[in-house]
């Protein structure tokens, strides 16, 4: 099995790969402090298929994985053109071919795709009825064998949940979103809309050393 934590080193490179300061210091910043990173790849270790990554921003999680030693092809996909051209600027540099990128808004329709799909921090851009399509859709993505994971944000009446929603709009004040929070899913939407796509369901607290109210949820198909 892989590593599911890439040494300082291999984390600093990677940042290396960004030719703008803000986002050279963002990703180092990121990178070592983000458990998400590590718990997907946990999720994905012990197998071998592709991954589709919906917002991908300008591609972490797809250096991530490669410096894990996990060189599975990934399509990246994401609505700010000017990310895209960053992660396909980092993919080059870092002479990865097996990392793909798109520019697309995904409450529009996603690629054509068959194996693990990601969706990480995105889903507070959307309204309910747009989360619902986009798990719906993200979810027939899923190969048999193959999980659909997410983090995200969990509406409830926690202070948790409070700091979330002004982190959010915070990063919308800074430009490093396009938009501020629309609306955020609770668990049940999650049971809900999973179950009835085939996937059995599974949501755990993400908290790492983070104040955010963020879950991991992971869909799994039957092989
Ligand atoms: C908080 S960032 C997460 C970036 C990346 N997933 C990561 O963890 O490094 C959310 C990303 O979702 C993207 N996004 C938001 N709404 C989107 C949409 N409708 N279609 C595609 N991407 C979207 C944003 O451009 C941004 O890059």
């Amino acid at each position: 099995m892989n590593q599911v934590t890439p040494s300082r080193a291999d984390l600093d490179a990677i940042a290396g790969l960004c030719d703008e300061n803000w986002d050279h210091y963002y990703t180092r910043a990121k990178l070592r402090s983000d458990p998400v990173y590590s718990a997907v790849m946990r999720e994905i270790a012990d197998t071998t298929a592709p991954l589709l990554d919906i917002g991908c921003g300008i591609g972490l999680l797809s250096h991530y994985l490669h410096a894990c030693g996990h060189r599975v092809p990934v399509t990246g996909f994401d609505y700010d053109e000017r990310k895209i051209a960053s992660a396909q600027a980092m993919a080059a540099k870092a002479g990865r071919p097996g990392l793909t990128f798109t520019s697309g808004d995904a409450r529009r329709g996603l690629p054509e795709f068959s194996g693990h799909v990601v969706i990480l921090d995105i889903l507070q851009f959307f309204t309910e009825a747009e989360q619902d399509q986009l798990l719906t859709e993200a979810a027939a993505r899923v190969a048999c064998g193959g999980k659909l994971i997410i983090r995200s944000g969990l509406q409830d009446d926690s202070w948790r949940f409070r700091l979330t929603v002004m982190g959010d709009h915070l990063a919308r004040l800074t430009f490093w979103m396009k938009a501020g929070p629309t609306r955020y899913p609770d668990a049940e939407q999650f049971r809900r809309v999973l179950s009835a796509a085939g996937l059995q369901v599974r949501i755990e607290p993400m908290w790492g050393g983070t104040p955010f109210n963020n879950y991991l949820i992971v869909g799994s198909r039957a092989a």
